[in-house]
């Protein structure tokens, strides 16, 4: 760890310290406090994530290595790699689940991811989809999104209250978003594999996340679902910005359209940049993952 990064981090202990017992002596929320704090992210230069020279140890070894990489507002990027190449880390470093050595690493313009708690992370607008569905198994469809929306602070005034005209139509929104309309009061734990990987991205969008992570999305759907996920994603372009990773290049055409830029990572940093067609023509990328 550099000394600057000590220190900084030091300076965020001591801030954190000082507003928590400012928060506690007037009964406040001291985590919603650090975050007025920080601020509301700026996106106004067009940037919705920047990663600078993230690296990242485990043990000596380099999981990141590194790592620079820019988001903007409303982009959908794909990314791509071999096992182990850093994919799953470099989320959990967005998402503050892991800090890194070294690097910086910004939400919009102005927020410094690395200050925040995962928590906070999630509460300032980035929404994370791991593998494997986590969805509430007894409850129904209506009331897994139900719960995501009280999830958010924003909507915790009506924690004991009936849910407003309003959140009701968010919810109706975003299940004929999901293809789950017709599903609404079905247990969740009875829905396909694919289904409740959209219900997980529908109680996602329940907070209007500015950034979306999601981590192999389609690993384990039919063709028919990918398909559909790929739509899905394509329509949340623009109002969302989107980072998925993936291994099915076929899920990864259909997302880039033959134009959008798709990030190759290997051993913990950017390989190649460019168009599908364009890394697919790379001989590093083909030695190194897809020549396998
Ligand atoms: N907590 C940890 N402790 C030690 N090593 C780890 C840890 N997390 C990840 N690694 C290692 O870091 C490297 C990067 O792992 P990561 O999961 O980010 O790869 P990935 O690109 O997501 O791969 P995959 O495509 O298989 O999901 C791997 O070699 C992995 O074994
Ligand atoms: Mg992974």
């Amino acid at each position: 760890m550099t000394p600057d990064l000590m220190e900084s981090m030091r300076e965020v202990r001591e801030r954190h310290e000082a507003r928590t017992q400012q928060a506690g002596a007037s009964g406040g929320d001291a985590s919603f406090g650090r975050l007025l704090q920080a601020g509301q992210p700026d996106f106004t230069q067009g940037v919705a994530l920047y990663l600078d020279d993230i690296t990242v140890s485990f043990d000596g070894f380099r999981a990141l290595n590194k790592l620079s990489l820019a988001i903007n507002v409303g982009e959908l990027r794909c990314i791509i790699g071999p096992n182990g190449a850093g994919k799953t880390t470099m989320m959990d470093v967005i998402t503050g689940k892991t800090r890194p050595d070294a690097g910086r690493a910004s939400f919009g313009s102005t927020i410094d991811l690395l200050r925040l708690r995962e928590n906070d992370i999630a509460q300032i607008g980035i929404g994370r989809k791991f593998q494997k569905p986590t969805v509430y198994e007894q409850l129904s469809v209506f009331e897994n999104l139900e719960l995501a929306l009280k999830a958010d602070r924003r909507a915790r005034a009506s924690l004991f209250h009936r849910l407003s005209g309003e959140q009701l139509d968010r919810i109706g929104e975003i299940l004929q978003l999901i293809h789950l309309k017709g599903e609404a009061q079905r247990t969740a734990g009875l829905l396909s594999h694919g289904q409740k990987q959209w219900l997980e991205i529908g109680m996602l969008l329940m907070q209007d996340p500015k950034l979306l992570l999601l981590d192999e999305p389609v690993a384990g759907m039919t063709d028919e679902e990918t398909e559909r996920t790929a739509e899905l994603f394509l329509s949340l372009e623009g109002q969302h910005s989107l980072v998925v990773v993936e291994h099915d290049m076929k899920f990864v055409d259909q997302l880039t359209e033959g134009r959008k830029k798709v990030t190759v990572l290997h051993e913990g940093s950017v390989l190649a940049e460019g168009r599908l067609s364009e890394v697919q023509a790379n001989e590093k990328v083909v030695e190194v993952y897809l020549g396998r």
